[in-house]
């Protein structure tokens, strides 16, 4: 790609097999439906490509992205797990996209969504609650999710307005450990048995981790056992369906970023992406990628040393918070290939500086 293009501007690469493959796991190891979070790389390939593996469900947080879904296919089913929602696009979902399950975590959006529906016969319900948190690099349970009483009280408010009900819980982004998914789960049984509702659906949510550097979480399976083993716990009834939602560990692998040195100042380096456009993990999840420098037309020396990395910014602040390390003899026309960055990548980039990377090509 590099010696075709010559890239001056950030190539998002894209690779199909790893999206392949890491459906495959998900598909083949969760007990219940696999929805992809759209939100966090809603890049129309992306979506095709876990289509096409299998992904046939897709957790939407809007209406363009229950459109992009809907653009998919006939047989892709979305479902809109925002908590909170406009008037406006609960109708538009309901009555243009066909949209039948909705989250809520308080009254009030389940008061909306039973007036804007017309109190619709075909709602599904699921009750978002908090979980306790603390083993992930972004805790979700502060903004979102009821206590386990109130969700008791939603649930079954859902059930008494004729629609049917499910829990659902996020423990987190790139959650390190397994335990908080099978507490979940244990705490979902206790809201439904509170309520005395039967559960049509229990979702564990997303939160999965991906690998990064300095941070090796658990292998995948060892988190879908830790569900399992919470269901099993709780005697879900088994017409209950099971659900996830991960974003991240579906397609962190499935995209890379080749990147350009522009300038070079001893030991630091100013490059074309940063934290405002592809890089802003680095600052919001403290993520270190690994990176690999690629020159076309000679070797780089052997040394390796750590260097700054600006980005493409006029702005100060615009600097990445940890090193990378590179050849010690690396300079302007380089490229470096930053790797694991489907997730919240693409998906994050803002305008600023009137810069906005948006370049893809897929390499198979
Ligand atoms: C409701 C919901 N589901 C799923 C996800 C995806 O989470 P992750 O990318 O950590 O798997 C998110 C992320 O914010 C979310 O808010």
């Amino acid at each position: 790609m590099i010696s075709v293009l010559q890239p001056g501007n950030p190539v998002y690469c894209l690779h199909p097999e790893e999206l392949r493959k890491s459906a495959r796991q998900f598909l083949t190891q969760f007990p219940g439906h696999t929805l992809y979070a759209v939100k966090c790389n809603p890049h129309p390939f992306v979506l095709r490509t876990l289509f096409e593996a299998g992904i046939e469900h897709f957790d939407a947080a809007s209406i363009p992205e229950i459109a992009a879904v809907r653009g998919l296919s006939a047989d892709a089913t979305a479902y809109y797990m925002h908590p909170v929602k406009t008037r406006d696009a609960i109708l538009t979902a309901h009555t243009v996209y066909g949209i039948r399950h909705f989250v809520v975590d308080h009254p009030d959006e389940l008061a909306k969504i039973l007036y804007e529906t017309n109190g619709a016969s075909d709602l599904v319900i699921l009750v978002r609650f908090a979980t306790p948190g603390g083993v992930a690099r972004y805790e979700l349970s502060q903004k979102f999710g009821a206590s386990p009483e109130a969700a008791a009280a939603l649930l079954r408010q859902a059930r008494d307005a004729g629609c049917g009900t499910g829990l659902a819980f996020h423990v987190g982004s790139q959650c390190l450990s397994p335990a908080p998914f099978r507490d979940g789960v244990a705490l979902a049984g206790q809201i439904a048995s509170a309520a005395d509702v039967t559960l049509d659906y229990l979702d564990v949510g997303g939160g999965f981790p991906a690998d990064y550097i300095g941070e090796q979480p658990p292998p995948l399976s060892d988190f879908l056992n830790a569900v399992k083993d919470g269901v099993q716990a709780i005697a879900l009834p088994d017409e209950c369906v099971l659900m996830c939602q991960p974003g991240r560990a579906l397609v962190a692998s499935g995209c890379s970023l080749v990147v350009q040195v522009q300038l070079r100042k001893e030991s630091a380096i100013y490059i074309n992406d940063g934290r405002y456009h592809s890089l802003s993990e680095t600052v919001t999840g403290q993520l270190s990628y690994p990176v690999r420098a690629i020159r076309s037309d000679g070797a780089f020396a052997e040394t390796m040393r750590d260097f700054t990395v600006f980005g493409p910014t006029c702005d100060s602040t615009d600097v990445l918070p940890s090193a990378f390390s590179l050849p010690e003899d690396i300079r302007e026309g380089d490229w470096i290939e930053i790797g694991q960055l489907g997730a919240y990548s693409n998906a994050l980039v803002t305008r600023f500086n009137g810069i906005s990377p948006d370049h893809f090509v897929t390499i198979e």
